[in-house]
C-alpha cells in the first residue's frame, strides 16, 4: 500500500527525519497546535511562483481568477507578482479593491453583472469589463449615458467547444448560460453592436470552456475557434479564460501552465492571428499551494463494510467532493511517508450523509482519535465556496514561508454568526 505521493504537496513541502511534514519551514503538526484546526495552510511562495510563471507565460496579460480563493493577501499577492485580477462580483470588486488593487487591474466577469455592479465596476474605473448579454450592453449604456466613464470591453463568445471536464464546469457548449454564440452568429452581431456604441469601446473576445480540464487539445480547439472568430475583426486582444487543471490525486498530471501557453500560442499562429494573447488561471495558481488541517474526532468501525474517520470541517470548508464527486487524498503530516493500508471514508461534522471530503482514502494503520489529518491540494475553491452551514465557524488562512506563519484571515468566532441577525439578543 503507497505512502502519499510527495507531488500533490505544495512546492516548499519537505518532510523532516521523523517523518513529520512542514510547509515553507513551518511543521503542520505545530500550526495545527497554533491555530487550531480545521486550517487552511498556503505556502507563499508555491503561490509566487505560479503567479510569476503565468506572467512568463502570458506577458500581454495574465489575470488570476479571484474566485479560485480571494482573500485581501492574495489579491495583494498577485498584483505584486504582476497579475491583472479577474473578478466575478460586486464582493469580489470590493475586497480586491479594499487589498489595494488598482481599479484598471481588474477583469470584470460575469453572466449576470447588476446595474449596481455595472454602475461600481465604472465608477471604480475597472480596466476591463467582459461583456456576456445584450442586456449587459444596455446597462453599460444606461450607465455611462447618466455621465459615467467610457469602459474598455471584450465580449465573451461561445466556441461551441467540449472541454474534457465534469458536465458542471463545461462552459464553452451551445448548451451554455454564459457567453454570446460565434455559431448562432450573436457573437458577432454584439461586436456590431458594442462598435457601433459611444458608451464602451471594444478591445476584444473573451472564451472561457471550462474547469478543471488536463487535455491541451481543448484548449488548442478553443483558441483556434476563437482565433478565426477575431481573425477578420481587427481586434487587439483575446482572452483564452482559465481552466487548466491540476493533478488532485495518485495517478493524475496535468500540463505546465508554460505548456497551456503553449498549446494556445501554437493555435492562434496556426489560424493566422497576431494579437495579445491573455490568460485568466485561478486553480493552477492556487490548489496546490494548499493544505488542509483537520483534526480526527470519531472513528467508526462497521465490520466487512467501511472505516469512517470524522473530522472537524467537512462540507463547509470543502464542498468540491460533494458537488462534483471530486477525488483527494488523505495522510498523516506526522508521518508523511507510512504506508496508508487502511482505508477509510474521510467525512465532515455536517447533519448528512453527503458531508463527505475523501470517499475512497486511505490513512496509516496506527491513525487514532485526535491525530491531525490532512488533504492536499485544497488551495481553490474550498475556502471560497466555503459555506456557514449548521452555523459552523468557517475556518482561518494562514500563510507560511521561510519558517514564519501568517494569519491572512482569522477563524470565525460565534459572534461573527449573529452580527446580520436581527432577530437575536447580542
Ligand atoms: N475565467 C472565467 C471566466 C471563469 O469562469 C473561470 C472559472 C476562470 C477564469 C478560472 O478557471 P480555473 O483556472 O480556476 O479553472 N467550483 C469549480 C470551478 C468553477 C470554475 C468557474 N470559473 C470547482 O471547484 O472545480
Amino acid at each position: 500500500m503507497s505512502s502519499l505521493p510527495l507531488n500533490l504537496l505544495p512546492d516548499t513541502a519537505a518532510v523532516g527525519p521523523s517523518g513529520r511534514l512542514s510547509v515553507g519551514g513551518c511543521d503542520a503538526g505545530e500550526l495545527a497546535a497554533e491555530f487550531g484546526t480545521p486550517l487552511f495552510v498556503y505556502d507563499e511562495e508555491h503561490l509566487r511562483s505560479r503567479c510569476r510563471e503565468a506572467v512568463a507565460a502570458f506577458p500581454d496579460g495574465a489575470a488570476y481568477a479571484a474566485k479560485a480563493f480571494l482573500c485581501g493577501a492574495m489579491a495583494r499577492l498577485a498584483h505584486e507578482e504582476g497579475m491583472l485580477l479577474d473578478v466575478a462580483t460586486g464582493g469580489e470588486i470590493r475586497l480586491a479593491l479594499a487589498a489595494g488593487a488598482p481599479a484598471e487591474r481588474l477583469v470584470f466577469h460575469g453572466n449576470n453583472k447588476s446595474l449596481g455592479e455595472i454602475r461600481m465596476a465604472l465608477e471604480a474605473g475597472v480596466g476591463r469589463i467582459v461583456i456576456d448579454s445584450w442586456e449587459e450592453i444596455d446597462r453599460i449604456e444606461l450607465l455611462v449615458g447618466e455621465g459615467r466613464p467610457v469602459p474598455l470591453v471584450s465580449i465573451r463568445v461561445n466556441p461551441g467547444v467540449e472541454a474534457h471536464t465534469h458536465f458542471y464546469l463545461q462552459t464553452g457548449v451551445a448548451d451554455s448560460k454564459f457567453g454570446l454564440s460565434i455559431e448562432g452568429g450573436e457573437a458577432l452581431a454584439a461586436v456590431d453592436r458594442v462598435r457601433e456604441s459611444r458608451a464602451m469601446e471594444l478591445v476584444g473576445a473573451h472564451a472561457h470552456v471550462g474547469s478543471n480540464v488536463f487535455d491541451v487539445k481543448s484548449f488548442e480547439r478553443a483558441a483556434g475557434a476563437l482565433a478565426s472568430f477575431v481573425a477578420p475583426l481587427d481586434l487587439e486582444e483575446m482572452s483564452i479564460g482559465g481552466g487548466l487543471g491540476v493533478a488532485y490525486v495518485e495517478g493524475e498530471s496535468a500540463p505546465s501552465i508554460t505548456e497551456w501557453a503553449e498549446a494556445v500560442r501554437g493555435a492562434a499562429r496556426a489560424a493566422g492571428i497576431r494579437l495579445r494573447i491573455v490568460a485568466e488561471p485561478g486553480r493552477s495558481i492556487a490548489a496546490g499551494a494548499a493544505v488542509t488541517l483537520y483534526t480526527v474526532g470519531t472513528i467508526k468501525r462497521i465490520a466487512g463494510i467501511r472505516t469512517y474517520v470524522s473530522v472537524d470541517g467537512g462540507m463547509s470548508d470543502n464542498p468540491r467532493p460533494v458537488l462534483y464527486g471530486s477525488g483527494y487524498e488523505v495522510f498523516l503530516p506526522r508521518a508523511v511517508l507510512a504506508d496508508r493500508d487502511l482505508p477509510i471514508r474521510v467525512v465532515g461534522k455536517h447533519c448528512e450523509s453527503g458531508d463527505v471530503l475523501v470517499w475512497e482514502g486511505r490513512a496509516p494503520s496506527d491513525l487514532k482519535v485526535g491525530d491531525i489529518l490532512a488533504t492536499p491540494v485544497t488551495g481553490a475553491y474550498g475556502h471560497s465556496m466555503g459555506s456557514n452551514y449548521n452555523m459552523v465557524l468557517r475556518p482561518p488562512v494562514v500563510f507560511v514561508r521561510d519558517g514564519a506563519a501568517r494569519l491572512v484571515v482569522r477563524r470565525e468566532e460565534y459572534e461573527d454568526l449573529l452580527v446580520r441577525d436581527l432577530g437575536v439578543d447580542r
